[in-house]
C-alpha cells in the first residue's frame, strides 16, 4: 500500500490583475490535504477508483476520455507502467474545499500522480508532475493559469506571470494566514468575464489600478523574502482597496476584511476570483484565536489557519 499527500492553494496577491499580464503569488496550503492511497485490486478488475467522500467509485476502462479522474490516472500510468490498466485500487479523501479556488482539483490529481509513482517506484520532479497535473486542470477549468498545478506540486510560493512562467520563490520568515470563507458561492468565470467588459469599456480607468496591483505585487514577493511581516500586511490591504476599486469585492467580504483588521490582523483582503469566496488575513500566534472569533462573528462559515514556510 502506498499513500501520498498534496495541500490546497490560495492566491495570495495579483487575482484578476494577472489575467491582464501583472504577476500574481500564490502560496501552498498545508492545513488541506488530498490523499490518495494505492493497493493491489483483485485480479481482472483493472484500475477502480473509489472517493468515499463523494461516494463515488470510476472503472478505468470504462471512463470517459475527459474524465479528470481518468485523464490523471491514464497519464501517470503512461509513464510508469507498462501495463496500461493494472489490478489496482485508489482511494482518493479531501479536505481541500471543492469549488472554493483552493485547487481542490489540482491537489487530487497531485496526490494520485504522487501515490502511483511511489507505488511503481518510480521517480518524477515536482516539474514534471505539475505538468502532468496541468493536463487535467484544462480538463476542470478549460483555460487554466498553470497556477495550481505549479504551487501545489512544489509547495513553495510562487511568483507567476501569464505568458513568461513562474518562480519558486523563498520564505523569510513563517506566515500565518487565517483563510475565511463567506459562504456564498460565485463563479470565477463570471467574475472575470465582468471585470473584462468594464475593463474594455474604460481602459483608462482599470490600467493604473491594474499597474498598482502589479506593483505591490513585486513589492510583496521582497517583503516575503525578507521576513517583513508588518509591511506585507500593509501591502494586503492595499491590494484589497484597488480589488475593490476593480469591482470584484462584495459586502460579505469587506465585512470579513474588516472583521480580520479590528481582531488584530496585519492586514487582510479577498483572495482569488471575488463576490463571494475566500479572504486572507495575516495573523501572529498571538492574534490568530481574536481573529478567528471575530470572522466566525462576522459570518465567515470557515476559518482555517495556515502556516507558509
Ligand atoms: O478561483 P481562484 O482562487 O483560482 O482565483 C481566480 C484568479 C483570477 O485571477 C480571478 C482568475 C485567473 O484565472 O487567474
Amino acid at each position: 500500500m502506498t499513500l501520498a499527500h498534496a495541500p490546497g492553494k490560495v492566491i495570495l496577491f495579483g487575482e484578476h490583475a494577472v489575467v491582464y499580464g501583472r504577476p500574481a503569488i500564490a502560496v501552498p496550503v498545508t492545513q488541506v490535504q488530498a490523499s490518495a492511497r494505492v493497493e493491489p485490486g483483485e485480479a481482472g478488475q483493472g484500475v477502480v477508483v473509489v472517493a468515499p467522500d463523494l461516494e463515488r467509485r470510476m472503472v478505468l476502462r470504462e471512463a470517459a476520455e475527459d474524465e479528470p479522474l481518468a485523464c490523471i490516472v491514464r497519464l501517470t500510468l503512461s509513464l510508469v507502467s507498462a501495463d496500461p490498466d493494472p489490478d489496482l485500487t485508489i482511494t482518493v479523501t479531501s479536505t481541500v474545499p471543492v469549488a472554493r479556488g483552493m485547487g481542490s482539483g489540482a491537489a487530487v490529481s497531485t496526490a494520485i500522480v504522487r501515490a502511483l509513482c511511489q507505488h511503481f517506484d518510480y521517480w518524477l520532479t515536482s516539474r514534471a508532475i505539475s505538468d502532468l497535473v496541468f493536463q487535467t486542470e484544462v480538463l476542470y477549468h478549460g483555460t487554466p493559469s498553470g497556477i495550481d498545478n505549479t504551487v501545489i506540486s512544489f509547495e513553495k510560493p510562487i511568483y507567476y506571470v501569464k505568458d513568461e512562467g513562474w518562480e519558486v520563490f523563498w520564505v523569510g520568515a513563517p506566515l500565518l494566514l487565517a483563510i475565511a470563507d463567506t459562504g456564498v458561492v460565485s463563479s470565477t468565470k463570471e467574475v472575470v468575464a465582468n471585470l473584462r467588459q468594464r475593463y474594455q469599456a474604460e481602459p483608462a480607468l482599470h490600467v493604473p489600478v491594474l499597474d498598482r496591483i502589479g506593483e505591490v505585487v513585486a513589492d510583496a514577493r521582497a517583503y516575503i523574502e525578507q521576513g517583513q511581516r508588518e509591511t506585507l500586511g500593509r501591502l494586503m490591504d492595499e491590494n484589497h482597496v484597488l480589488l475593490q476599486r476593480l469591482g470584484v469585492s462584495c459586502p460579505e467580504l469587506d465585512r470579513l476584511v474588516a472583521a480580520a483588521r479590528s481582531g488584530g490582523a496585519l492586514g487582510a483582503k479577498m483572495s482569488g476570483a471575488g463576490w463571494g469566496g475566500n479572504m486572507i488575513a495575516l495573523v501572529t500566534e498571538e492574534t490568530r484565536g481574536r481573529v478567528d472569533i471575530m470572522l466566525r462573528l462576522a459570518g465567515a462559515t470557515r476559518v482555517i489557519v495556515t502556516e507558509v514556510r
